[in-house]
């Protein structure tokens, strides 16, 4: 191969690493934004992410960028694993001074290494949350209210006899809780009035007509992971190594961009005298605060 498509080759690969890692960044903004809904506590805050959660996997706009995504996490992973490889061999005696700032070879084998961790992380992170969202294992958004209700009448005096019942509520895409399950807590006794048929279709039980659908529980499995259940009790024994695992990925990721984010303006060749110092302090705030806001949402409910 000519020394000169080695050169074009590994100058297109940094340009498709700017722009897909740019791209990766307003992806990192949005999901963070909708992320922070997690801040928002009882009833109102579970519904409305798992609104939120349910727009976001059928809005087909949505659906675009999402692939957009995966594939951009795909090349940005290939193409910094290629050109950490490709500058090693075009370089094969190590600098005396192993400095970063000075040697691109040692800058981008180092930033290989932060986004592997990253690329783990995204992995783990996406089998956690993503896999079950798509592919099952989450419950129906349903809440239970104790509701004291006449259950029969007394045959001698005719009176109604109340009892306090367990009522089930799912909460259905139109935006109405439908009472589903009645549970006398005393005898036991359940009653329900729904089948649930693909995890999220609500059939009638006596007319076998699909009267809704409901919102898959995503909100409740994020607080499960990070050590809380519904009713907000400290539950799940491996939060905490969860919890570490987040904020030091956090961490990787904050130097990751730290680098990345200038290193990207430069590659594209964007520089001027007034705006290139503001671009640099941009891109240090952005991997500062956008990383520790993510790593503060798992603090917050497992303190919280
Ligand atoms: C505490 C921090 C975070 C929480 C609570 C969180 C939560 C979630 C949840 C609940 C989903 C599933 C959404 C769905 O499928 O509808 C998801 C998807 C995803 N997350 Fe995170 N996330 C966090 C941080 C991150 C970070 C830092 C990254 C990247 C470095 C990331 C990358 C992704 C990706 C790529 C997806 C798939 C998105 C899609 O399908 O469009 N997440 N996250």
């Amino acid at each position: 191969m000519s020394k000169s498509v080695l050169l074009k080759s590994s100058i297109a690969k940094k340009y498709w690493m700017a722009f897909t890692g740019l791209f990766l960044c307003l992806f990192l903004v949005g999901h963070l934004i909708g992320n922070l809904q997690l801040f928002a506590g009882g009833e109102e805050g579970r519904r409305a992410f798992n609104e939120y959660a349910y727009f976001m996997q059928h809005n087909p706009l949505i659906k675009v960028m999402s692939y957009v995504t995966y594939l951009s996490i795909l090349f940005h992973a290939i193409d910094g694993i290629l050109l950490a490889f490709q500058n090693k061999k075009a370089r094969p005696i190590q600098y005396a001074m192993d400095n970063a700032a000075s040697n691109s070879s040692s800058a981008s084998r180092k930033m290989a290494i932060l986004g592997s961790i990253i690329l783990i992380f995204i992995a783990t992170h996406m089998v956690n949350f993503w896999a079950k969202m798509h592919f099952g294992g989450l419950q129906l958004h349903t809440t239970t209210k104790t509701v004291n209700m006449p259950i029969g009448q007394n045959p001698q005096t005719g009176e109604y006899v109340n009892e306090d019942i367990e009522v089930s509520y799912i909460l259905s895409i139109k935006g109405e809780y439908l009472d589903h399950k009645y549970k006398n807590p005393k005898t036991g006794e359940t009653q329900e009035r729904y089948d649930i048929k693909h995890e999220t279709m609500v059939y009638d039980k006596s007319s076998k007509l699909k009267v809704s659908e409901g919102y898959k529980d995503l909100h409740t499995a994020v607080m499960t992971f990070f050590g809380k259940d519904a009713q907000g009790q400290k539950k799940n024994q491996y939060a905490l190594i969860a919890i570490l695992f987040y904020t030091l990925s956090m961490a990787v990721l904050s130097f990751h961009l730290l680098h990345g984010f200038a290193a990207a303006f430069q590659t594209l060749g964007l520089r001027h005298p007034r705006y290139t110092p503001l671009i640099k302090m941009f891109g240090i705030i952005f991997a500062i605060v956008v990383p520790a806001l993510f790593a503060l949402i798992p603090l917050y409910i497992f303190i919280s």
